[in-house]
């Protein structure tokens, strides 16, 4: 029996192409795992009503932790009309297969390198080492939503807040509403990671983003919660900062930042504009960690128009596969990986359009398995 069970989801489009890259790699790499296929993806909404049949779940609780390619997804209205028809007005509703699972597994932690690995053309600055814990489970995407807003719920806001009564005109069919709840456990969580992963790896500082200023109850709630876990490391430097001026900041003086951390939105947009200073979409990993279980991605979507051309970057999978293994405690494979993936990088024969080369998805996972 093997060492490791994997769950293998490529899902949608150039999901496929990098996932089939990444095998390649681990491979050569003789990580002693099975590797069992989930199906997930919009071919299974559109057949079933369901971008992540439970048969996928079930086969992940028999698994270590999985890796995920992409997955197409549409908004609500196009979603109905891709829908069998035999299906439709059934009460089936496209819901993320990737929140869901984060959901599912209480996948709480989304942990977001960002690294410039020397030689990237497409470096904003050489030298940026960015780490971001974003809250994976809660905050504005926590997924707790209303159109039209029910009466009920209208009615116990507008007991509850004055603020309520400008909406009263509108009528409940017009309005729509989505949440941010945040709870200080959650909260305290993701700030301790931050801490947990700058003492582990002797990070210089932890900066916590969001904007207590205006969303002084979540915000505030966040910050508050914040301060207090810092005070339990007395030897890492603390920053908290707005998510507005924070962007700027990250663009003007990137050196400046390390291990950051925020909630569940704002860590989605600050971790994309970090992605984009080290590379973009074909560089940015993500692993989304709980208690128990992993699932490892790049953080691209399923790129249709270059679905099957095998013509997209496949390092953000090479590095999400490093995070796995970090993860799995196989630390050397992590460091081979990363040295070989930073060895291809920097030596610019091999790349992939994105990076201005000609190289397909697939040579680029011959040259990084060749450098392991
Ligand atoms: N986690 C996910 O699975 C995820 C994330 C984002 C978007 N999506 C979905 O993916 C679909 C397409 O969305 P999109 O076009 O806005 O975003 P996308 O990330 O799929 O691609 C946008 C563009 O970025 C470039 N790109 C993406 N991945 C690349 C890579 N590995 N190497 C080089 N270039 C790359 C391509 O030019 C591509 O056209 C949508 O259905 C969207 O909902 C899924």
């Amino acid at each position: 029996m093997a060492k490791y069970r994997i769950a293998w989801l490529p899902g949608d489009g150039v999901g496929n192409d990098v996932m089939e890259a990444i095998k390649i790699v681990l491979d050569a790499l003789k990580l002693d795992a099975e590797y069992l296929h989930g199906d997930i993806g919009w071919e299974f909404w559109c057949k079933e009503g369901n971008a992540l049949p439970d048969r996928t779940i079930e086969l992940m609780k028999k698994t270590d932790c999985a890796l995920f390619g992409a997955i197409t997804s549409k908004p609500k209205e196009e979603a109905q009309e891709e829908l069998d028809p035999k299906l439709r007005g059934k009460g089936y509703d496209y819901f993320s297969p990737i929140v869901r699972l984060r959901q599912e597994f209480n996948l709480h932690t989304n942990l977001r390198p960002c690294k410039a690995y020397p030689g990237n053309p497409l470096n904003f600055k050489e030298g940026i080492d960015l780490v971001i814990f974003r809250e994976n489970t809660e905050g504005m995407y926590g997924g707790v939503e209303f159109h039209p807003i029910p009466e009920e719920v209208f009615n116990v806001l507008d007991k509850h807040h004055p603020k309520m009564k400008k909406f009263k005109k509108f009528g409940l069919e017009n309005m729509a509403m989505s949440t941010r709840l945040m709870s200080r456990q959650m909260c305290a969580n993701i700030v301790r990671q931050g801490f947990e992963y700058a003492k582990k790896y002797n990070r210089k500082s932890v900066t916590v983003v969001d904007k207590p200023n205006v969303l002084r109850e979540t915000g505030g709630l966040m910050l508050r919660t914040a301060r207090q876990v810092a005070r339990e490391y007395p030897g890492i430097p603390f920053y908290d900062t707005n998510i507005d001026a924070q962007c700027m900041w990250l663009l003007k003086n990137p050196f400046d930042y390390d291990v950051m951390v925020a909630e569940n939105m704002f860590g989605d947009i600050l971790s994309d504009l970090a992605a984009q200073l080290v590379g973009g979409l074909g560089f940015a990993s993500a692993g989304n960690i709980g208690d128990n279980y992993a699932v490892f991605e790049p953080t691209h979507g399923s790129a249709p128009k270059y679905a099957g051309m095998y013509k997209v970057n496949p390092i953000a999978t090479f590095l999400a596969a490093k995070l796995m293994l970090d993860w799995l405690g196989e630390l050397d494979m992590a460091n081979r990986l990363e040295n070989a993936i930073a060895a291809v990088i920097q030596e610019g024969k091999v790349r992939t359009y994105d990076m201005g080369g000609k190289n397909t998805t697939l040579e680029m996972a011959e040259a990084v398995a060749a450098k392991l």
